[in-house]
Order: structure tokens, then C-alpha cells, then sequence
């Protein structure tokens, strides 16, 4: 199989696995219980939220650990107070608008903030936000489907000085762009270990303690007292190592894909009838997501599919449903384009040769015969 579909999820890497396995069948004690058994788990736990924090340039006291980024988007809505407001960008992943869409449900006054053309939120919609004062405002630092980076370092600047508090979802720019949590100034952010080659399933909310968010989860305390149940060890370690590995290779997984990725983008352009979204807009080094006025991109990753080639149709989490992305609708891209559309999301195993056969067999689908 030649796997480009590492924006849904990555393949364990070996490292991360090895420090698993010894959790998974000797080190089995609870870590909140105190005889030596226990006490060594909770140690791996305390050193695996060092790795996480260290990652985000945090202490590890503002680490949360969660199931995932999900949960993890979850718990950082918690902050809204009852009968406030909510702004969220319009390009946001499902796991922060179906919560903000019950929210407004709710009775909450949920606002969506635009974005132009390459998916880049505006400055005309920051400052129109800012004009509505809403209680928590989430920008995601990077999209899943584009790869399109925002600024949120500088829109955070002027949403705190008026007060409102600001969520980035940095579930995918983490392990592929340098992510500083105090850097970008925000309250909180969140974080997958699925999407940096650690185990799925476990994921983390950083925060201030200034933050008032409230568990979803009550029970034994753990995490604080903000996500009770017993931890998941294995993948909390998993997770651990994962980021001590992606902050070691950050700069060298980087600068590999934006190579590979040019590669790409190059053979792409010389497919007639494609069109690169947010081409020259700051992006993911391995993330390309495209259309082809006319083809079926479903239909498309079913053929692809049929010659060993994983790619997606857009967010995982949308595909199989028909409906053209949200996020491309909000670029304003015809509803055609998107239904074509086709997301490549490199990894660290890619090589050149798997992309000239992917890109070979691309362009006898698209031109056939
Ligand atoms: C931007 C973004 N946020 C959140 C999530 C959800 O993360 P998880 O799969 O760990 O729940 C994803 C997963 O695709 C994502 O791409």
C-alpha cells in the first residue's frame, strides 16, 4: 500500500511502540495506587506530560490528558460561561463546530468567522468579531484539509486585549510546524498523539489555570480533578515519546516533506485540469489537497483505493458522507470543485517513487485512455 493519507491518522513508529509494549504487559499497575507497581506507572505518566509539555514550550502541570483531540476540543468549550458567546472560525474540524452547533442550540450565540479565498481568517472578521465580544473565540492553527496556516499569534494578541479567550486546535500543525503555546499567546490548545505517530486514542488540552474550564468527566480526580478515569497509561507514554520524537526530528521530518511536497505539487500542476487550493499560501509542509473540475473525488479514491493508494476525499471525518467540504465552501470554492477534491497528507515513509506511481496512475484516471 502506498499510505498519503497521514492528516486522518499516522503509523505508529517503532520507538513509540517499544515504549509502550513494557506497559502493556509487565507495568499493568494502576498508577494511582501507592504500593512500588503503581508508583512506577505514575512516573512514566509524569515523565510522558514532560515530553508533551516540552513539546508546546509548557509546564507540565498544564498538560490534560485526554482520548483525543476531540475530547480534547470538548473540554476546552467548557470555558463558555452559561448565555454567553462563541465565535469560531469557519474552517474549524467537526470536533469543534458540532459542539459549538449544540452550543448554540443550547441558546448560546455561536458566530462563524470568515475566511478569504485561500482559507486565511481576515483581519475585517477579527476586528467584526472583536465588535460582538464573545466569551471564547477558536481559530485552528492549521487545517486538516488545506494545510493552510493562520496567524493566530497576531489575532490572538488583540482578542486578549479585549478581554476574550482564545482557543487554537493545533492537533495537526504540532510535529510538522514549531508550536509554541506562549508564543501564539492563546489560553488553551489542543493536541493529538494519533497524528504524530503515537497510538490513537490519547490526545491533550493545554491550559492556564486563569481558564475556567469544567471536566466532562467526574469520578476519581485523576488529571487534576478536570478528566476523571483511570489513566490510559500505554498511550499516554506512547504519546510522550512521540512528541520527545517529533521535537527532535521536527526540523528534518520538515524540511523532507516540503521537498517531497514540491515534488508532488510539481507533477500535480502537469495533470490538465488541476487545481491546487491555497497553493501559495503558507501551508503544512505535507499536506496538498486538490481538485479536478468534472471527476468525482469519491470515485476517484475508490480507484485509487483499488490499486493499493490511501488518500482522502477531503476530512476523514466528512468522507463517505457526499457533501462537499465545509471548509472549500467557505473558500468560496464551487460546489463541483469540492466534490472533486482530493488530499494528499504526506509522512516521514513517503519517498519520491511512491509519489511518481501515484501521480502516473492520477493522470491515466483523470485522462483515460
Ligand atoms: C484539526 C483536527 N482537530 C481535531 C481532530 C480530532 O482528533 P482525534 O482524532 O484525536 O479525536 C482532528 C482529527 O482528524 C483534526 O484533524
Amino acid at each position: 500500500m502506498i499510505y498519503l493519507d497521514h492528516n486522518a491518522t499516522t503509523p505508529i513508529d517503532e520507538r513509540v511502540l517499544e515504549t509502550m509494549l513494557p506497559f502493556l504487559q509487565v507495568f499493568y499497575g494502576n498508577p494511582s495506587s501507592l504500593y512500588r507497581h503503581g508508583r512506577l506507572v505514575r512516573s512514566a505518566i509524569d515523565s510522558a506530560r514532560e515530553q508533551v509539555a516540552a513539546l508546546v514550550g509548557v509546564q507540565p502541570t498544564q498538560v490534560i490528558f485526554t482520548s483525543g483531540g476531540t475530547e480534547a476540543n470538548n473540554l476546552a468549550l467548557t470555558a463558555i460561561k452559561w448565555g454567553s458567546s462563541l465565535a469560531i472560525s469557519a474552517v474549524e474540524h467537526p470536533s469543534i463546530s458540532e459542539p459549538a452547533e449544540n452550543w448554540a442550540k443550547l441558546g448560546c450565540d455561536v458566530k462563524l468567522i470568515g475566511v478569504d479565498h485561500n482559507g486565511l481568517v481576515t483581519q475585517d472578521a477579527i476586528t467584526d468579531t472583536i465588535r460582538h465580544g464573545p466569551t471564547l473565540v477558536s481559530i485552528m492553527l492549521a487545517n486538516n484539509e488545506t494545510g493552510v496556516i493562520q496567524d493566530v499569534a497576531s489575532f490572538t494578541q488583540q482578542l486578549r486585549a479585549k478581554g476574550i479567550v482564545v482557543l487554537t486546535d493545533a492537533v495537526q500543525a504540532v510535529g510538522k510546524i514549531p508550536v509554541n503555546y506562549n508564543h501564539l499567546g492563546v489560553n488553551m490548545m489542543t493536541l493529538s498523539s494519533h497524528k504524530i505517530y503515537g497510538p490513537k486514542g490519547c490526545g491533550a488540552l493545554i491550559f492556564d489555570k486563569a481558564t475556567h474550564i469544567k471536566p466532562l468527566l467526574w469520578g476519581g480526580g485523576q488529571e487534576q480533578g478536570y478528566r476523571a478515569g483511570t489513566e490510559n497509561a500505554p498511550a499516554i507514554i506512547g504519546f510522550g515519546k512521540a512528541a520527545e520524537l517529533a521535537a527532535l526530528e521536527l526540523a528534518q521530518r520538515a524540511e523532507r516533506l516540503l521537498k517531497l511536497r514540491k515534488f508532488l505539487e510539481d507533477r500535480l500542476m502537469a495533470i490538465p485540469g488541476i487545481t491546487i487550493f491555497a497553493k501559495d499560501t503558507e501551508r503544512l509542509p505535507n499536506t496538498v489537497q486538490f481538485g479536478i473540475e468534472g471527476m468525482d473525488g469519491e470515485m476517484l479514491l475508490m480507484k485509487l483505493d483499488q490499486k493499493g493508494i490511501a488518500v482522502s476525499s477531503g476530512s476523514a471525518c466528512a468522507s463517505g458522507g457526499g457533501k462537499p467540504s465545509p471548509v472549500l465552501a467557505a473558500m468560496g470554492v464551487s460546489s463541483g470543485l469540492a466534490k472533486s477534491a482530493i488530499r494528499i497528507s504526506l509522512g516521514k515513509g513517503n519517498t519520491e517513487t511512491e509519489i511518481i506511481e501515484f501521480t502516473d496512475l492520477l493522470q491515466t484516471l483523470v485522462i483515460p485512455g
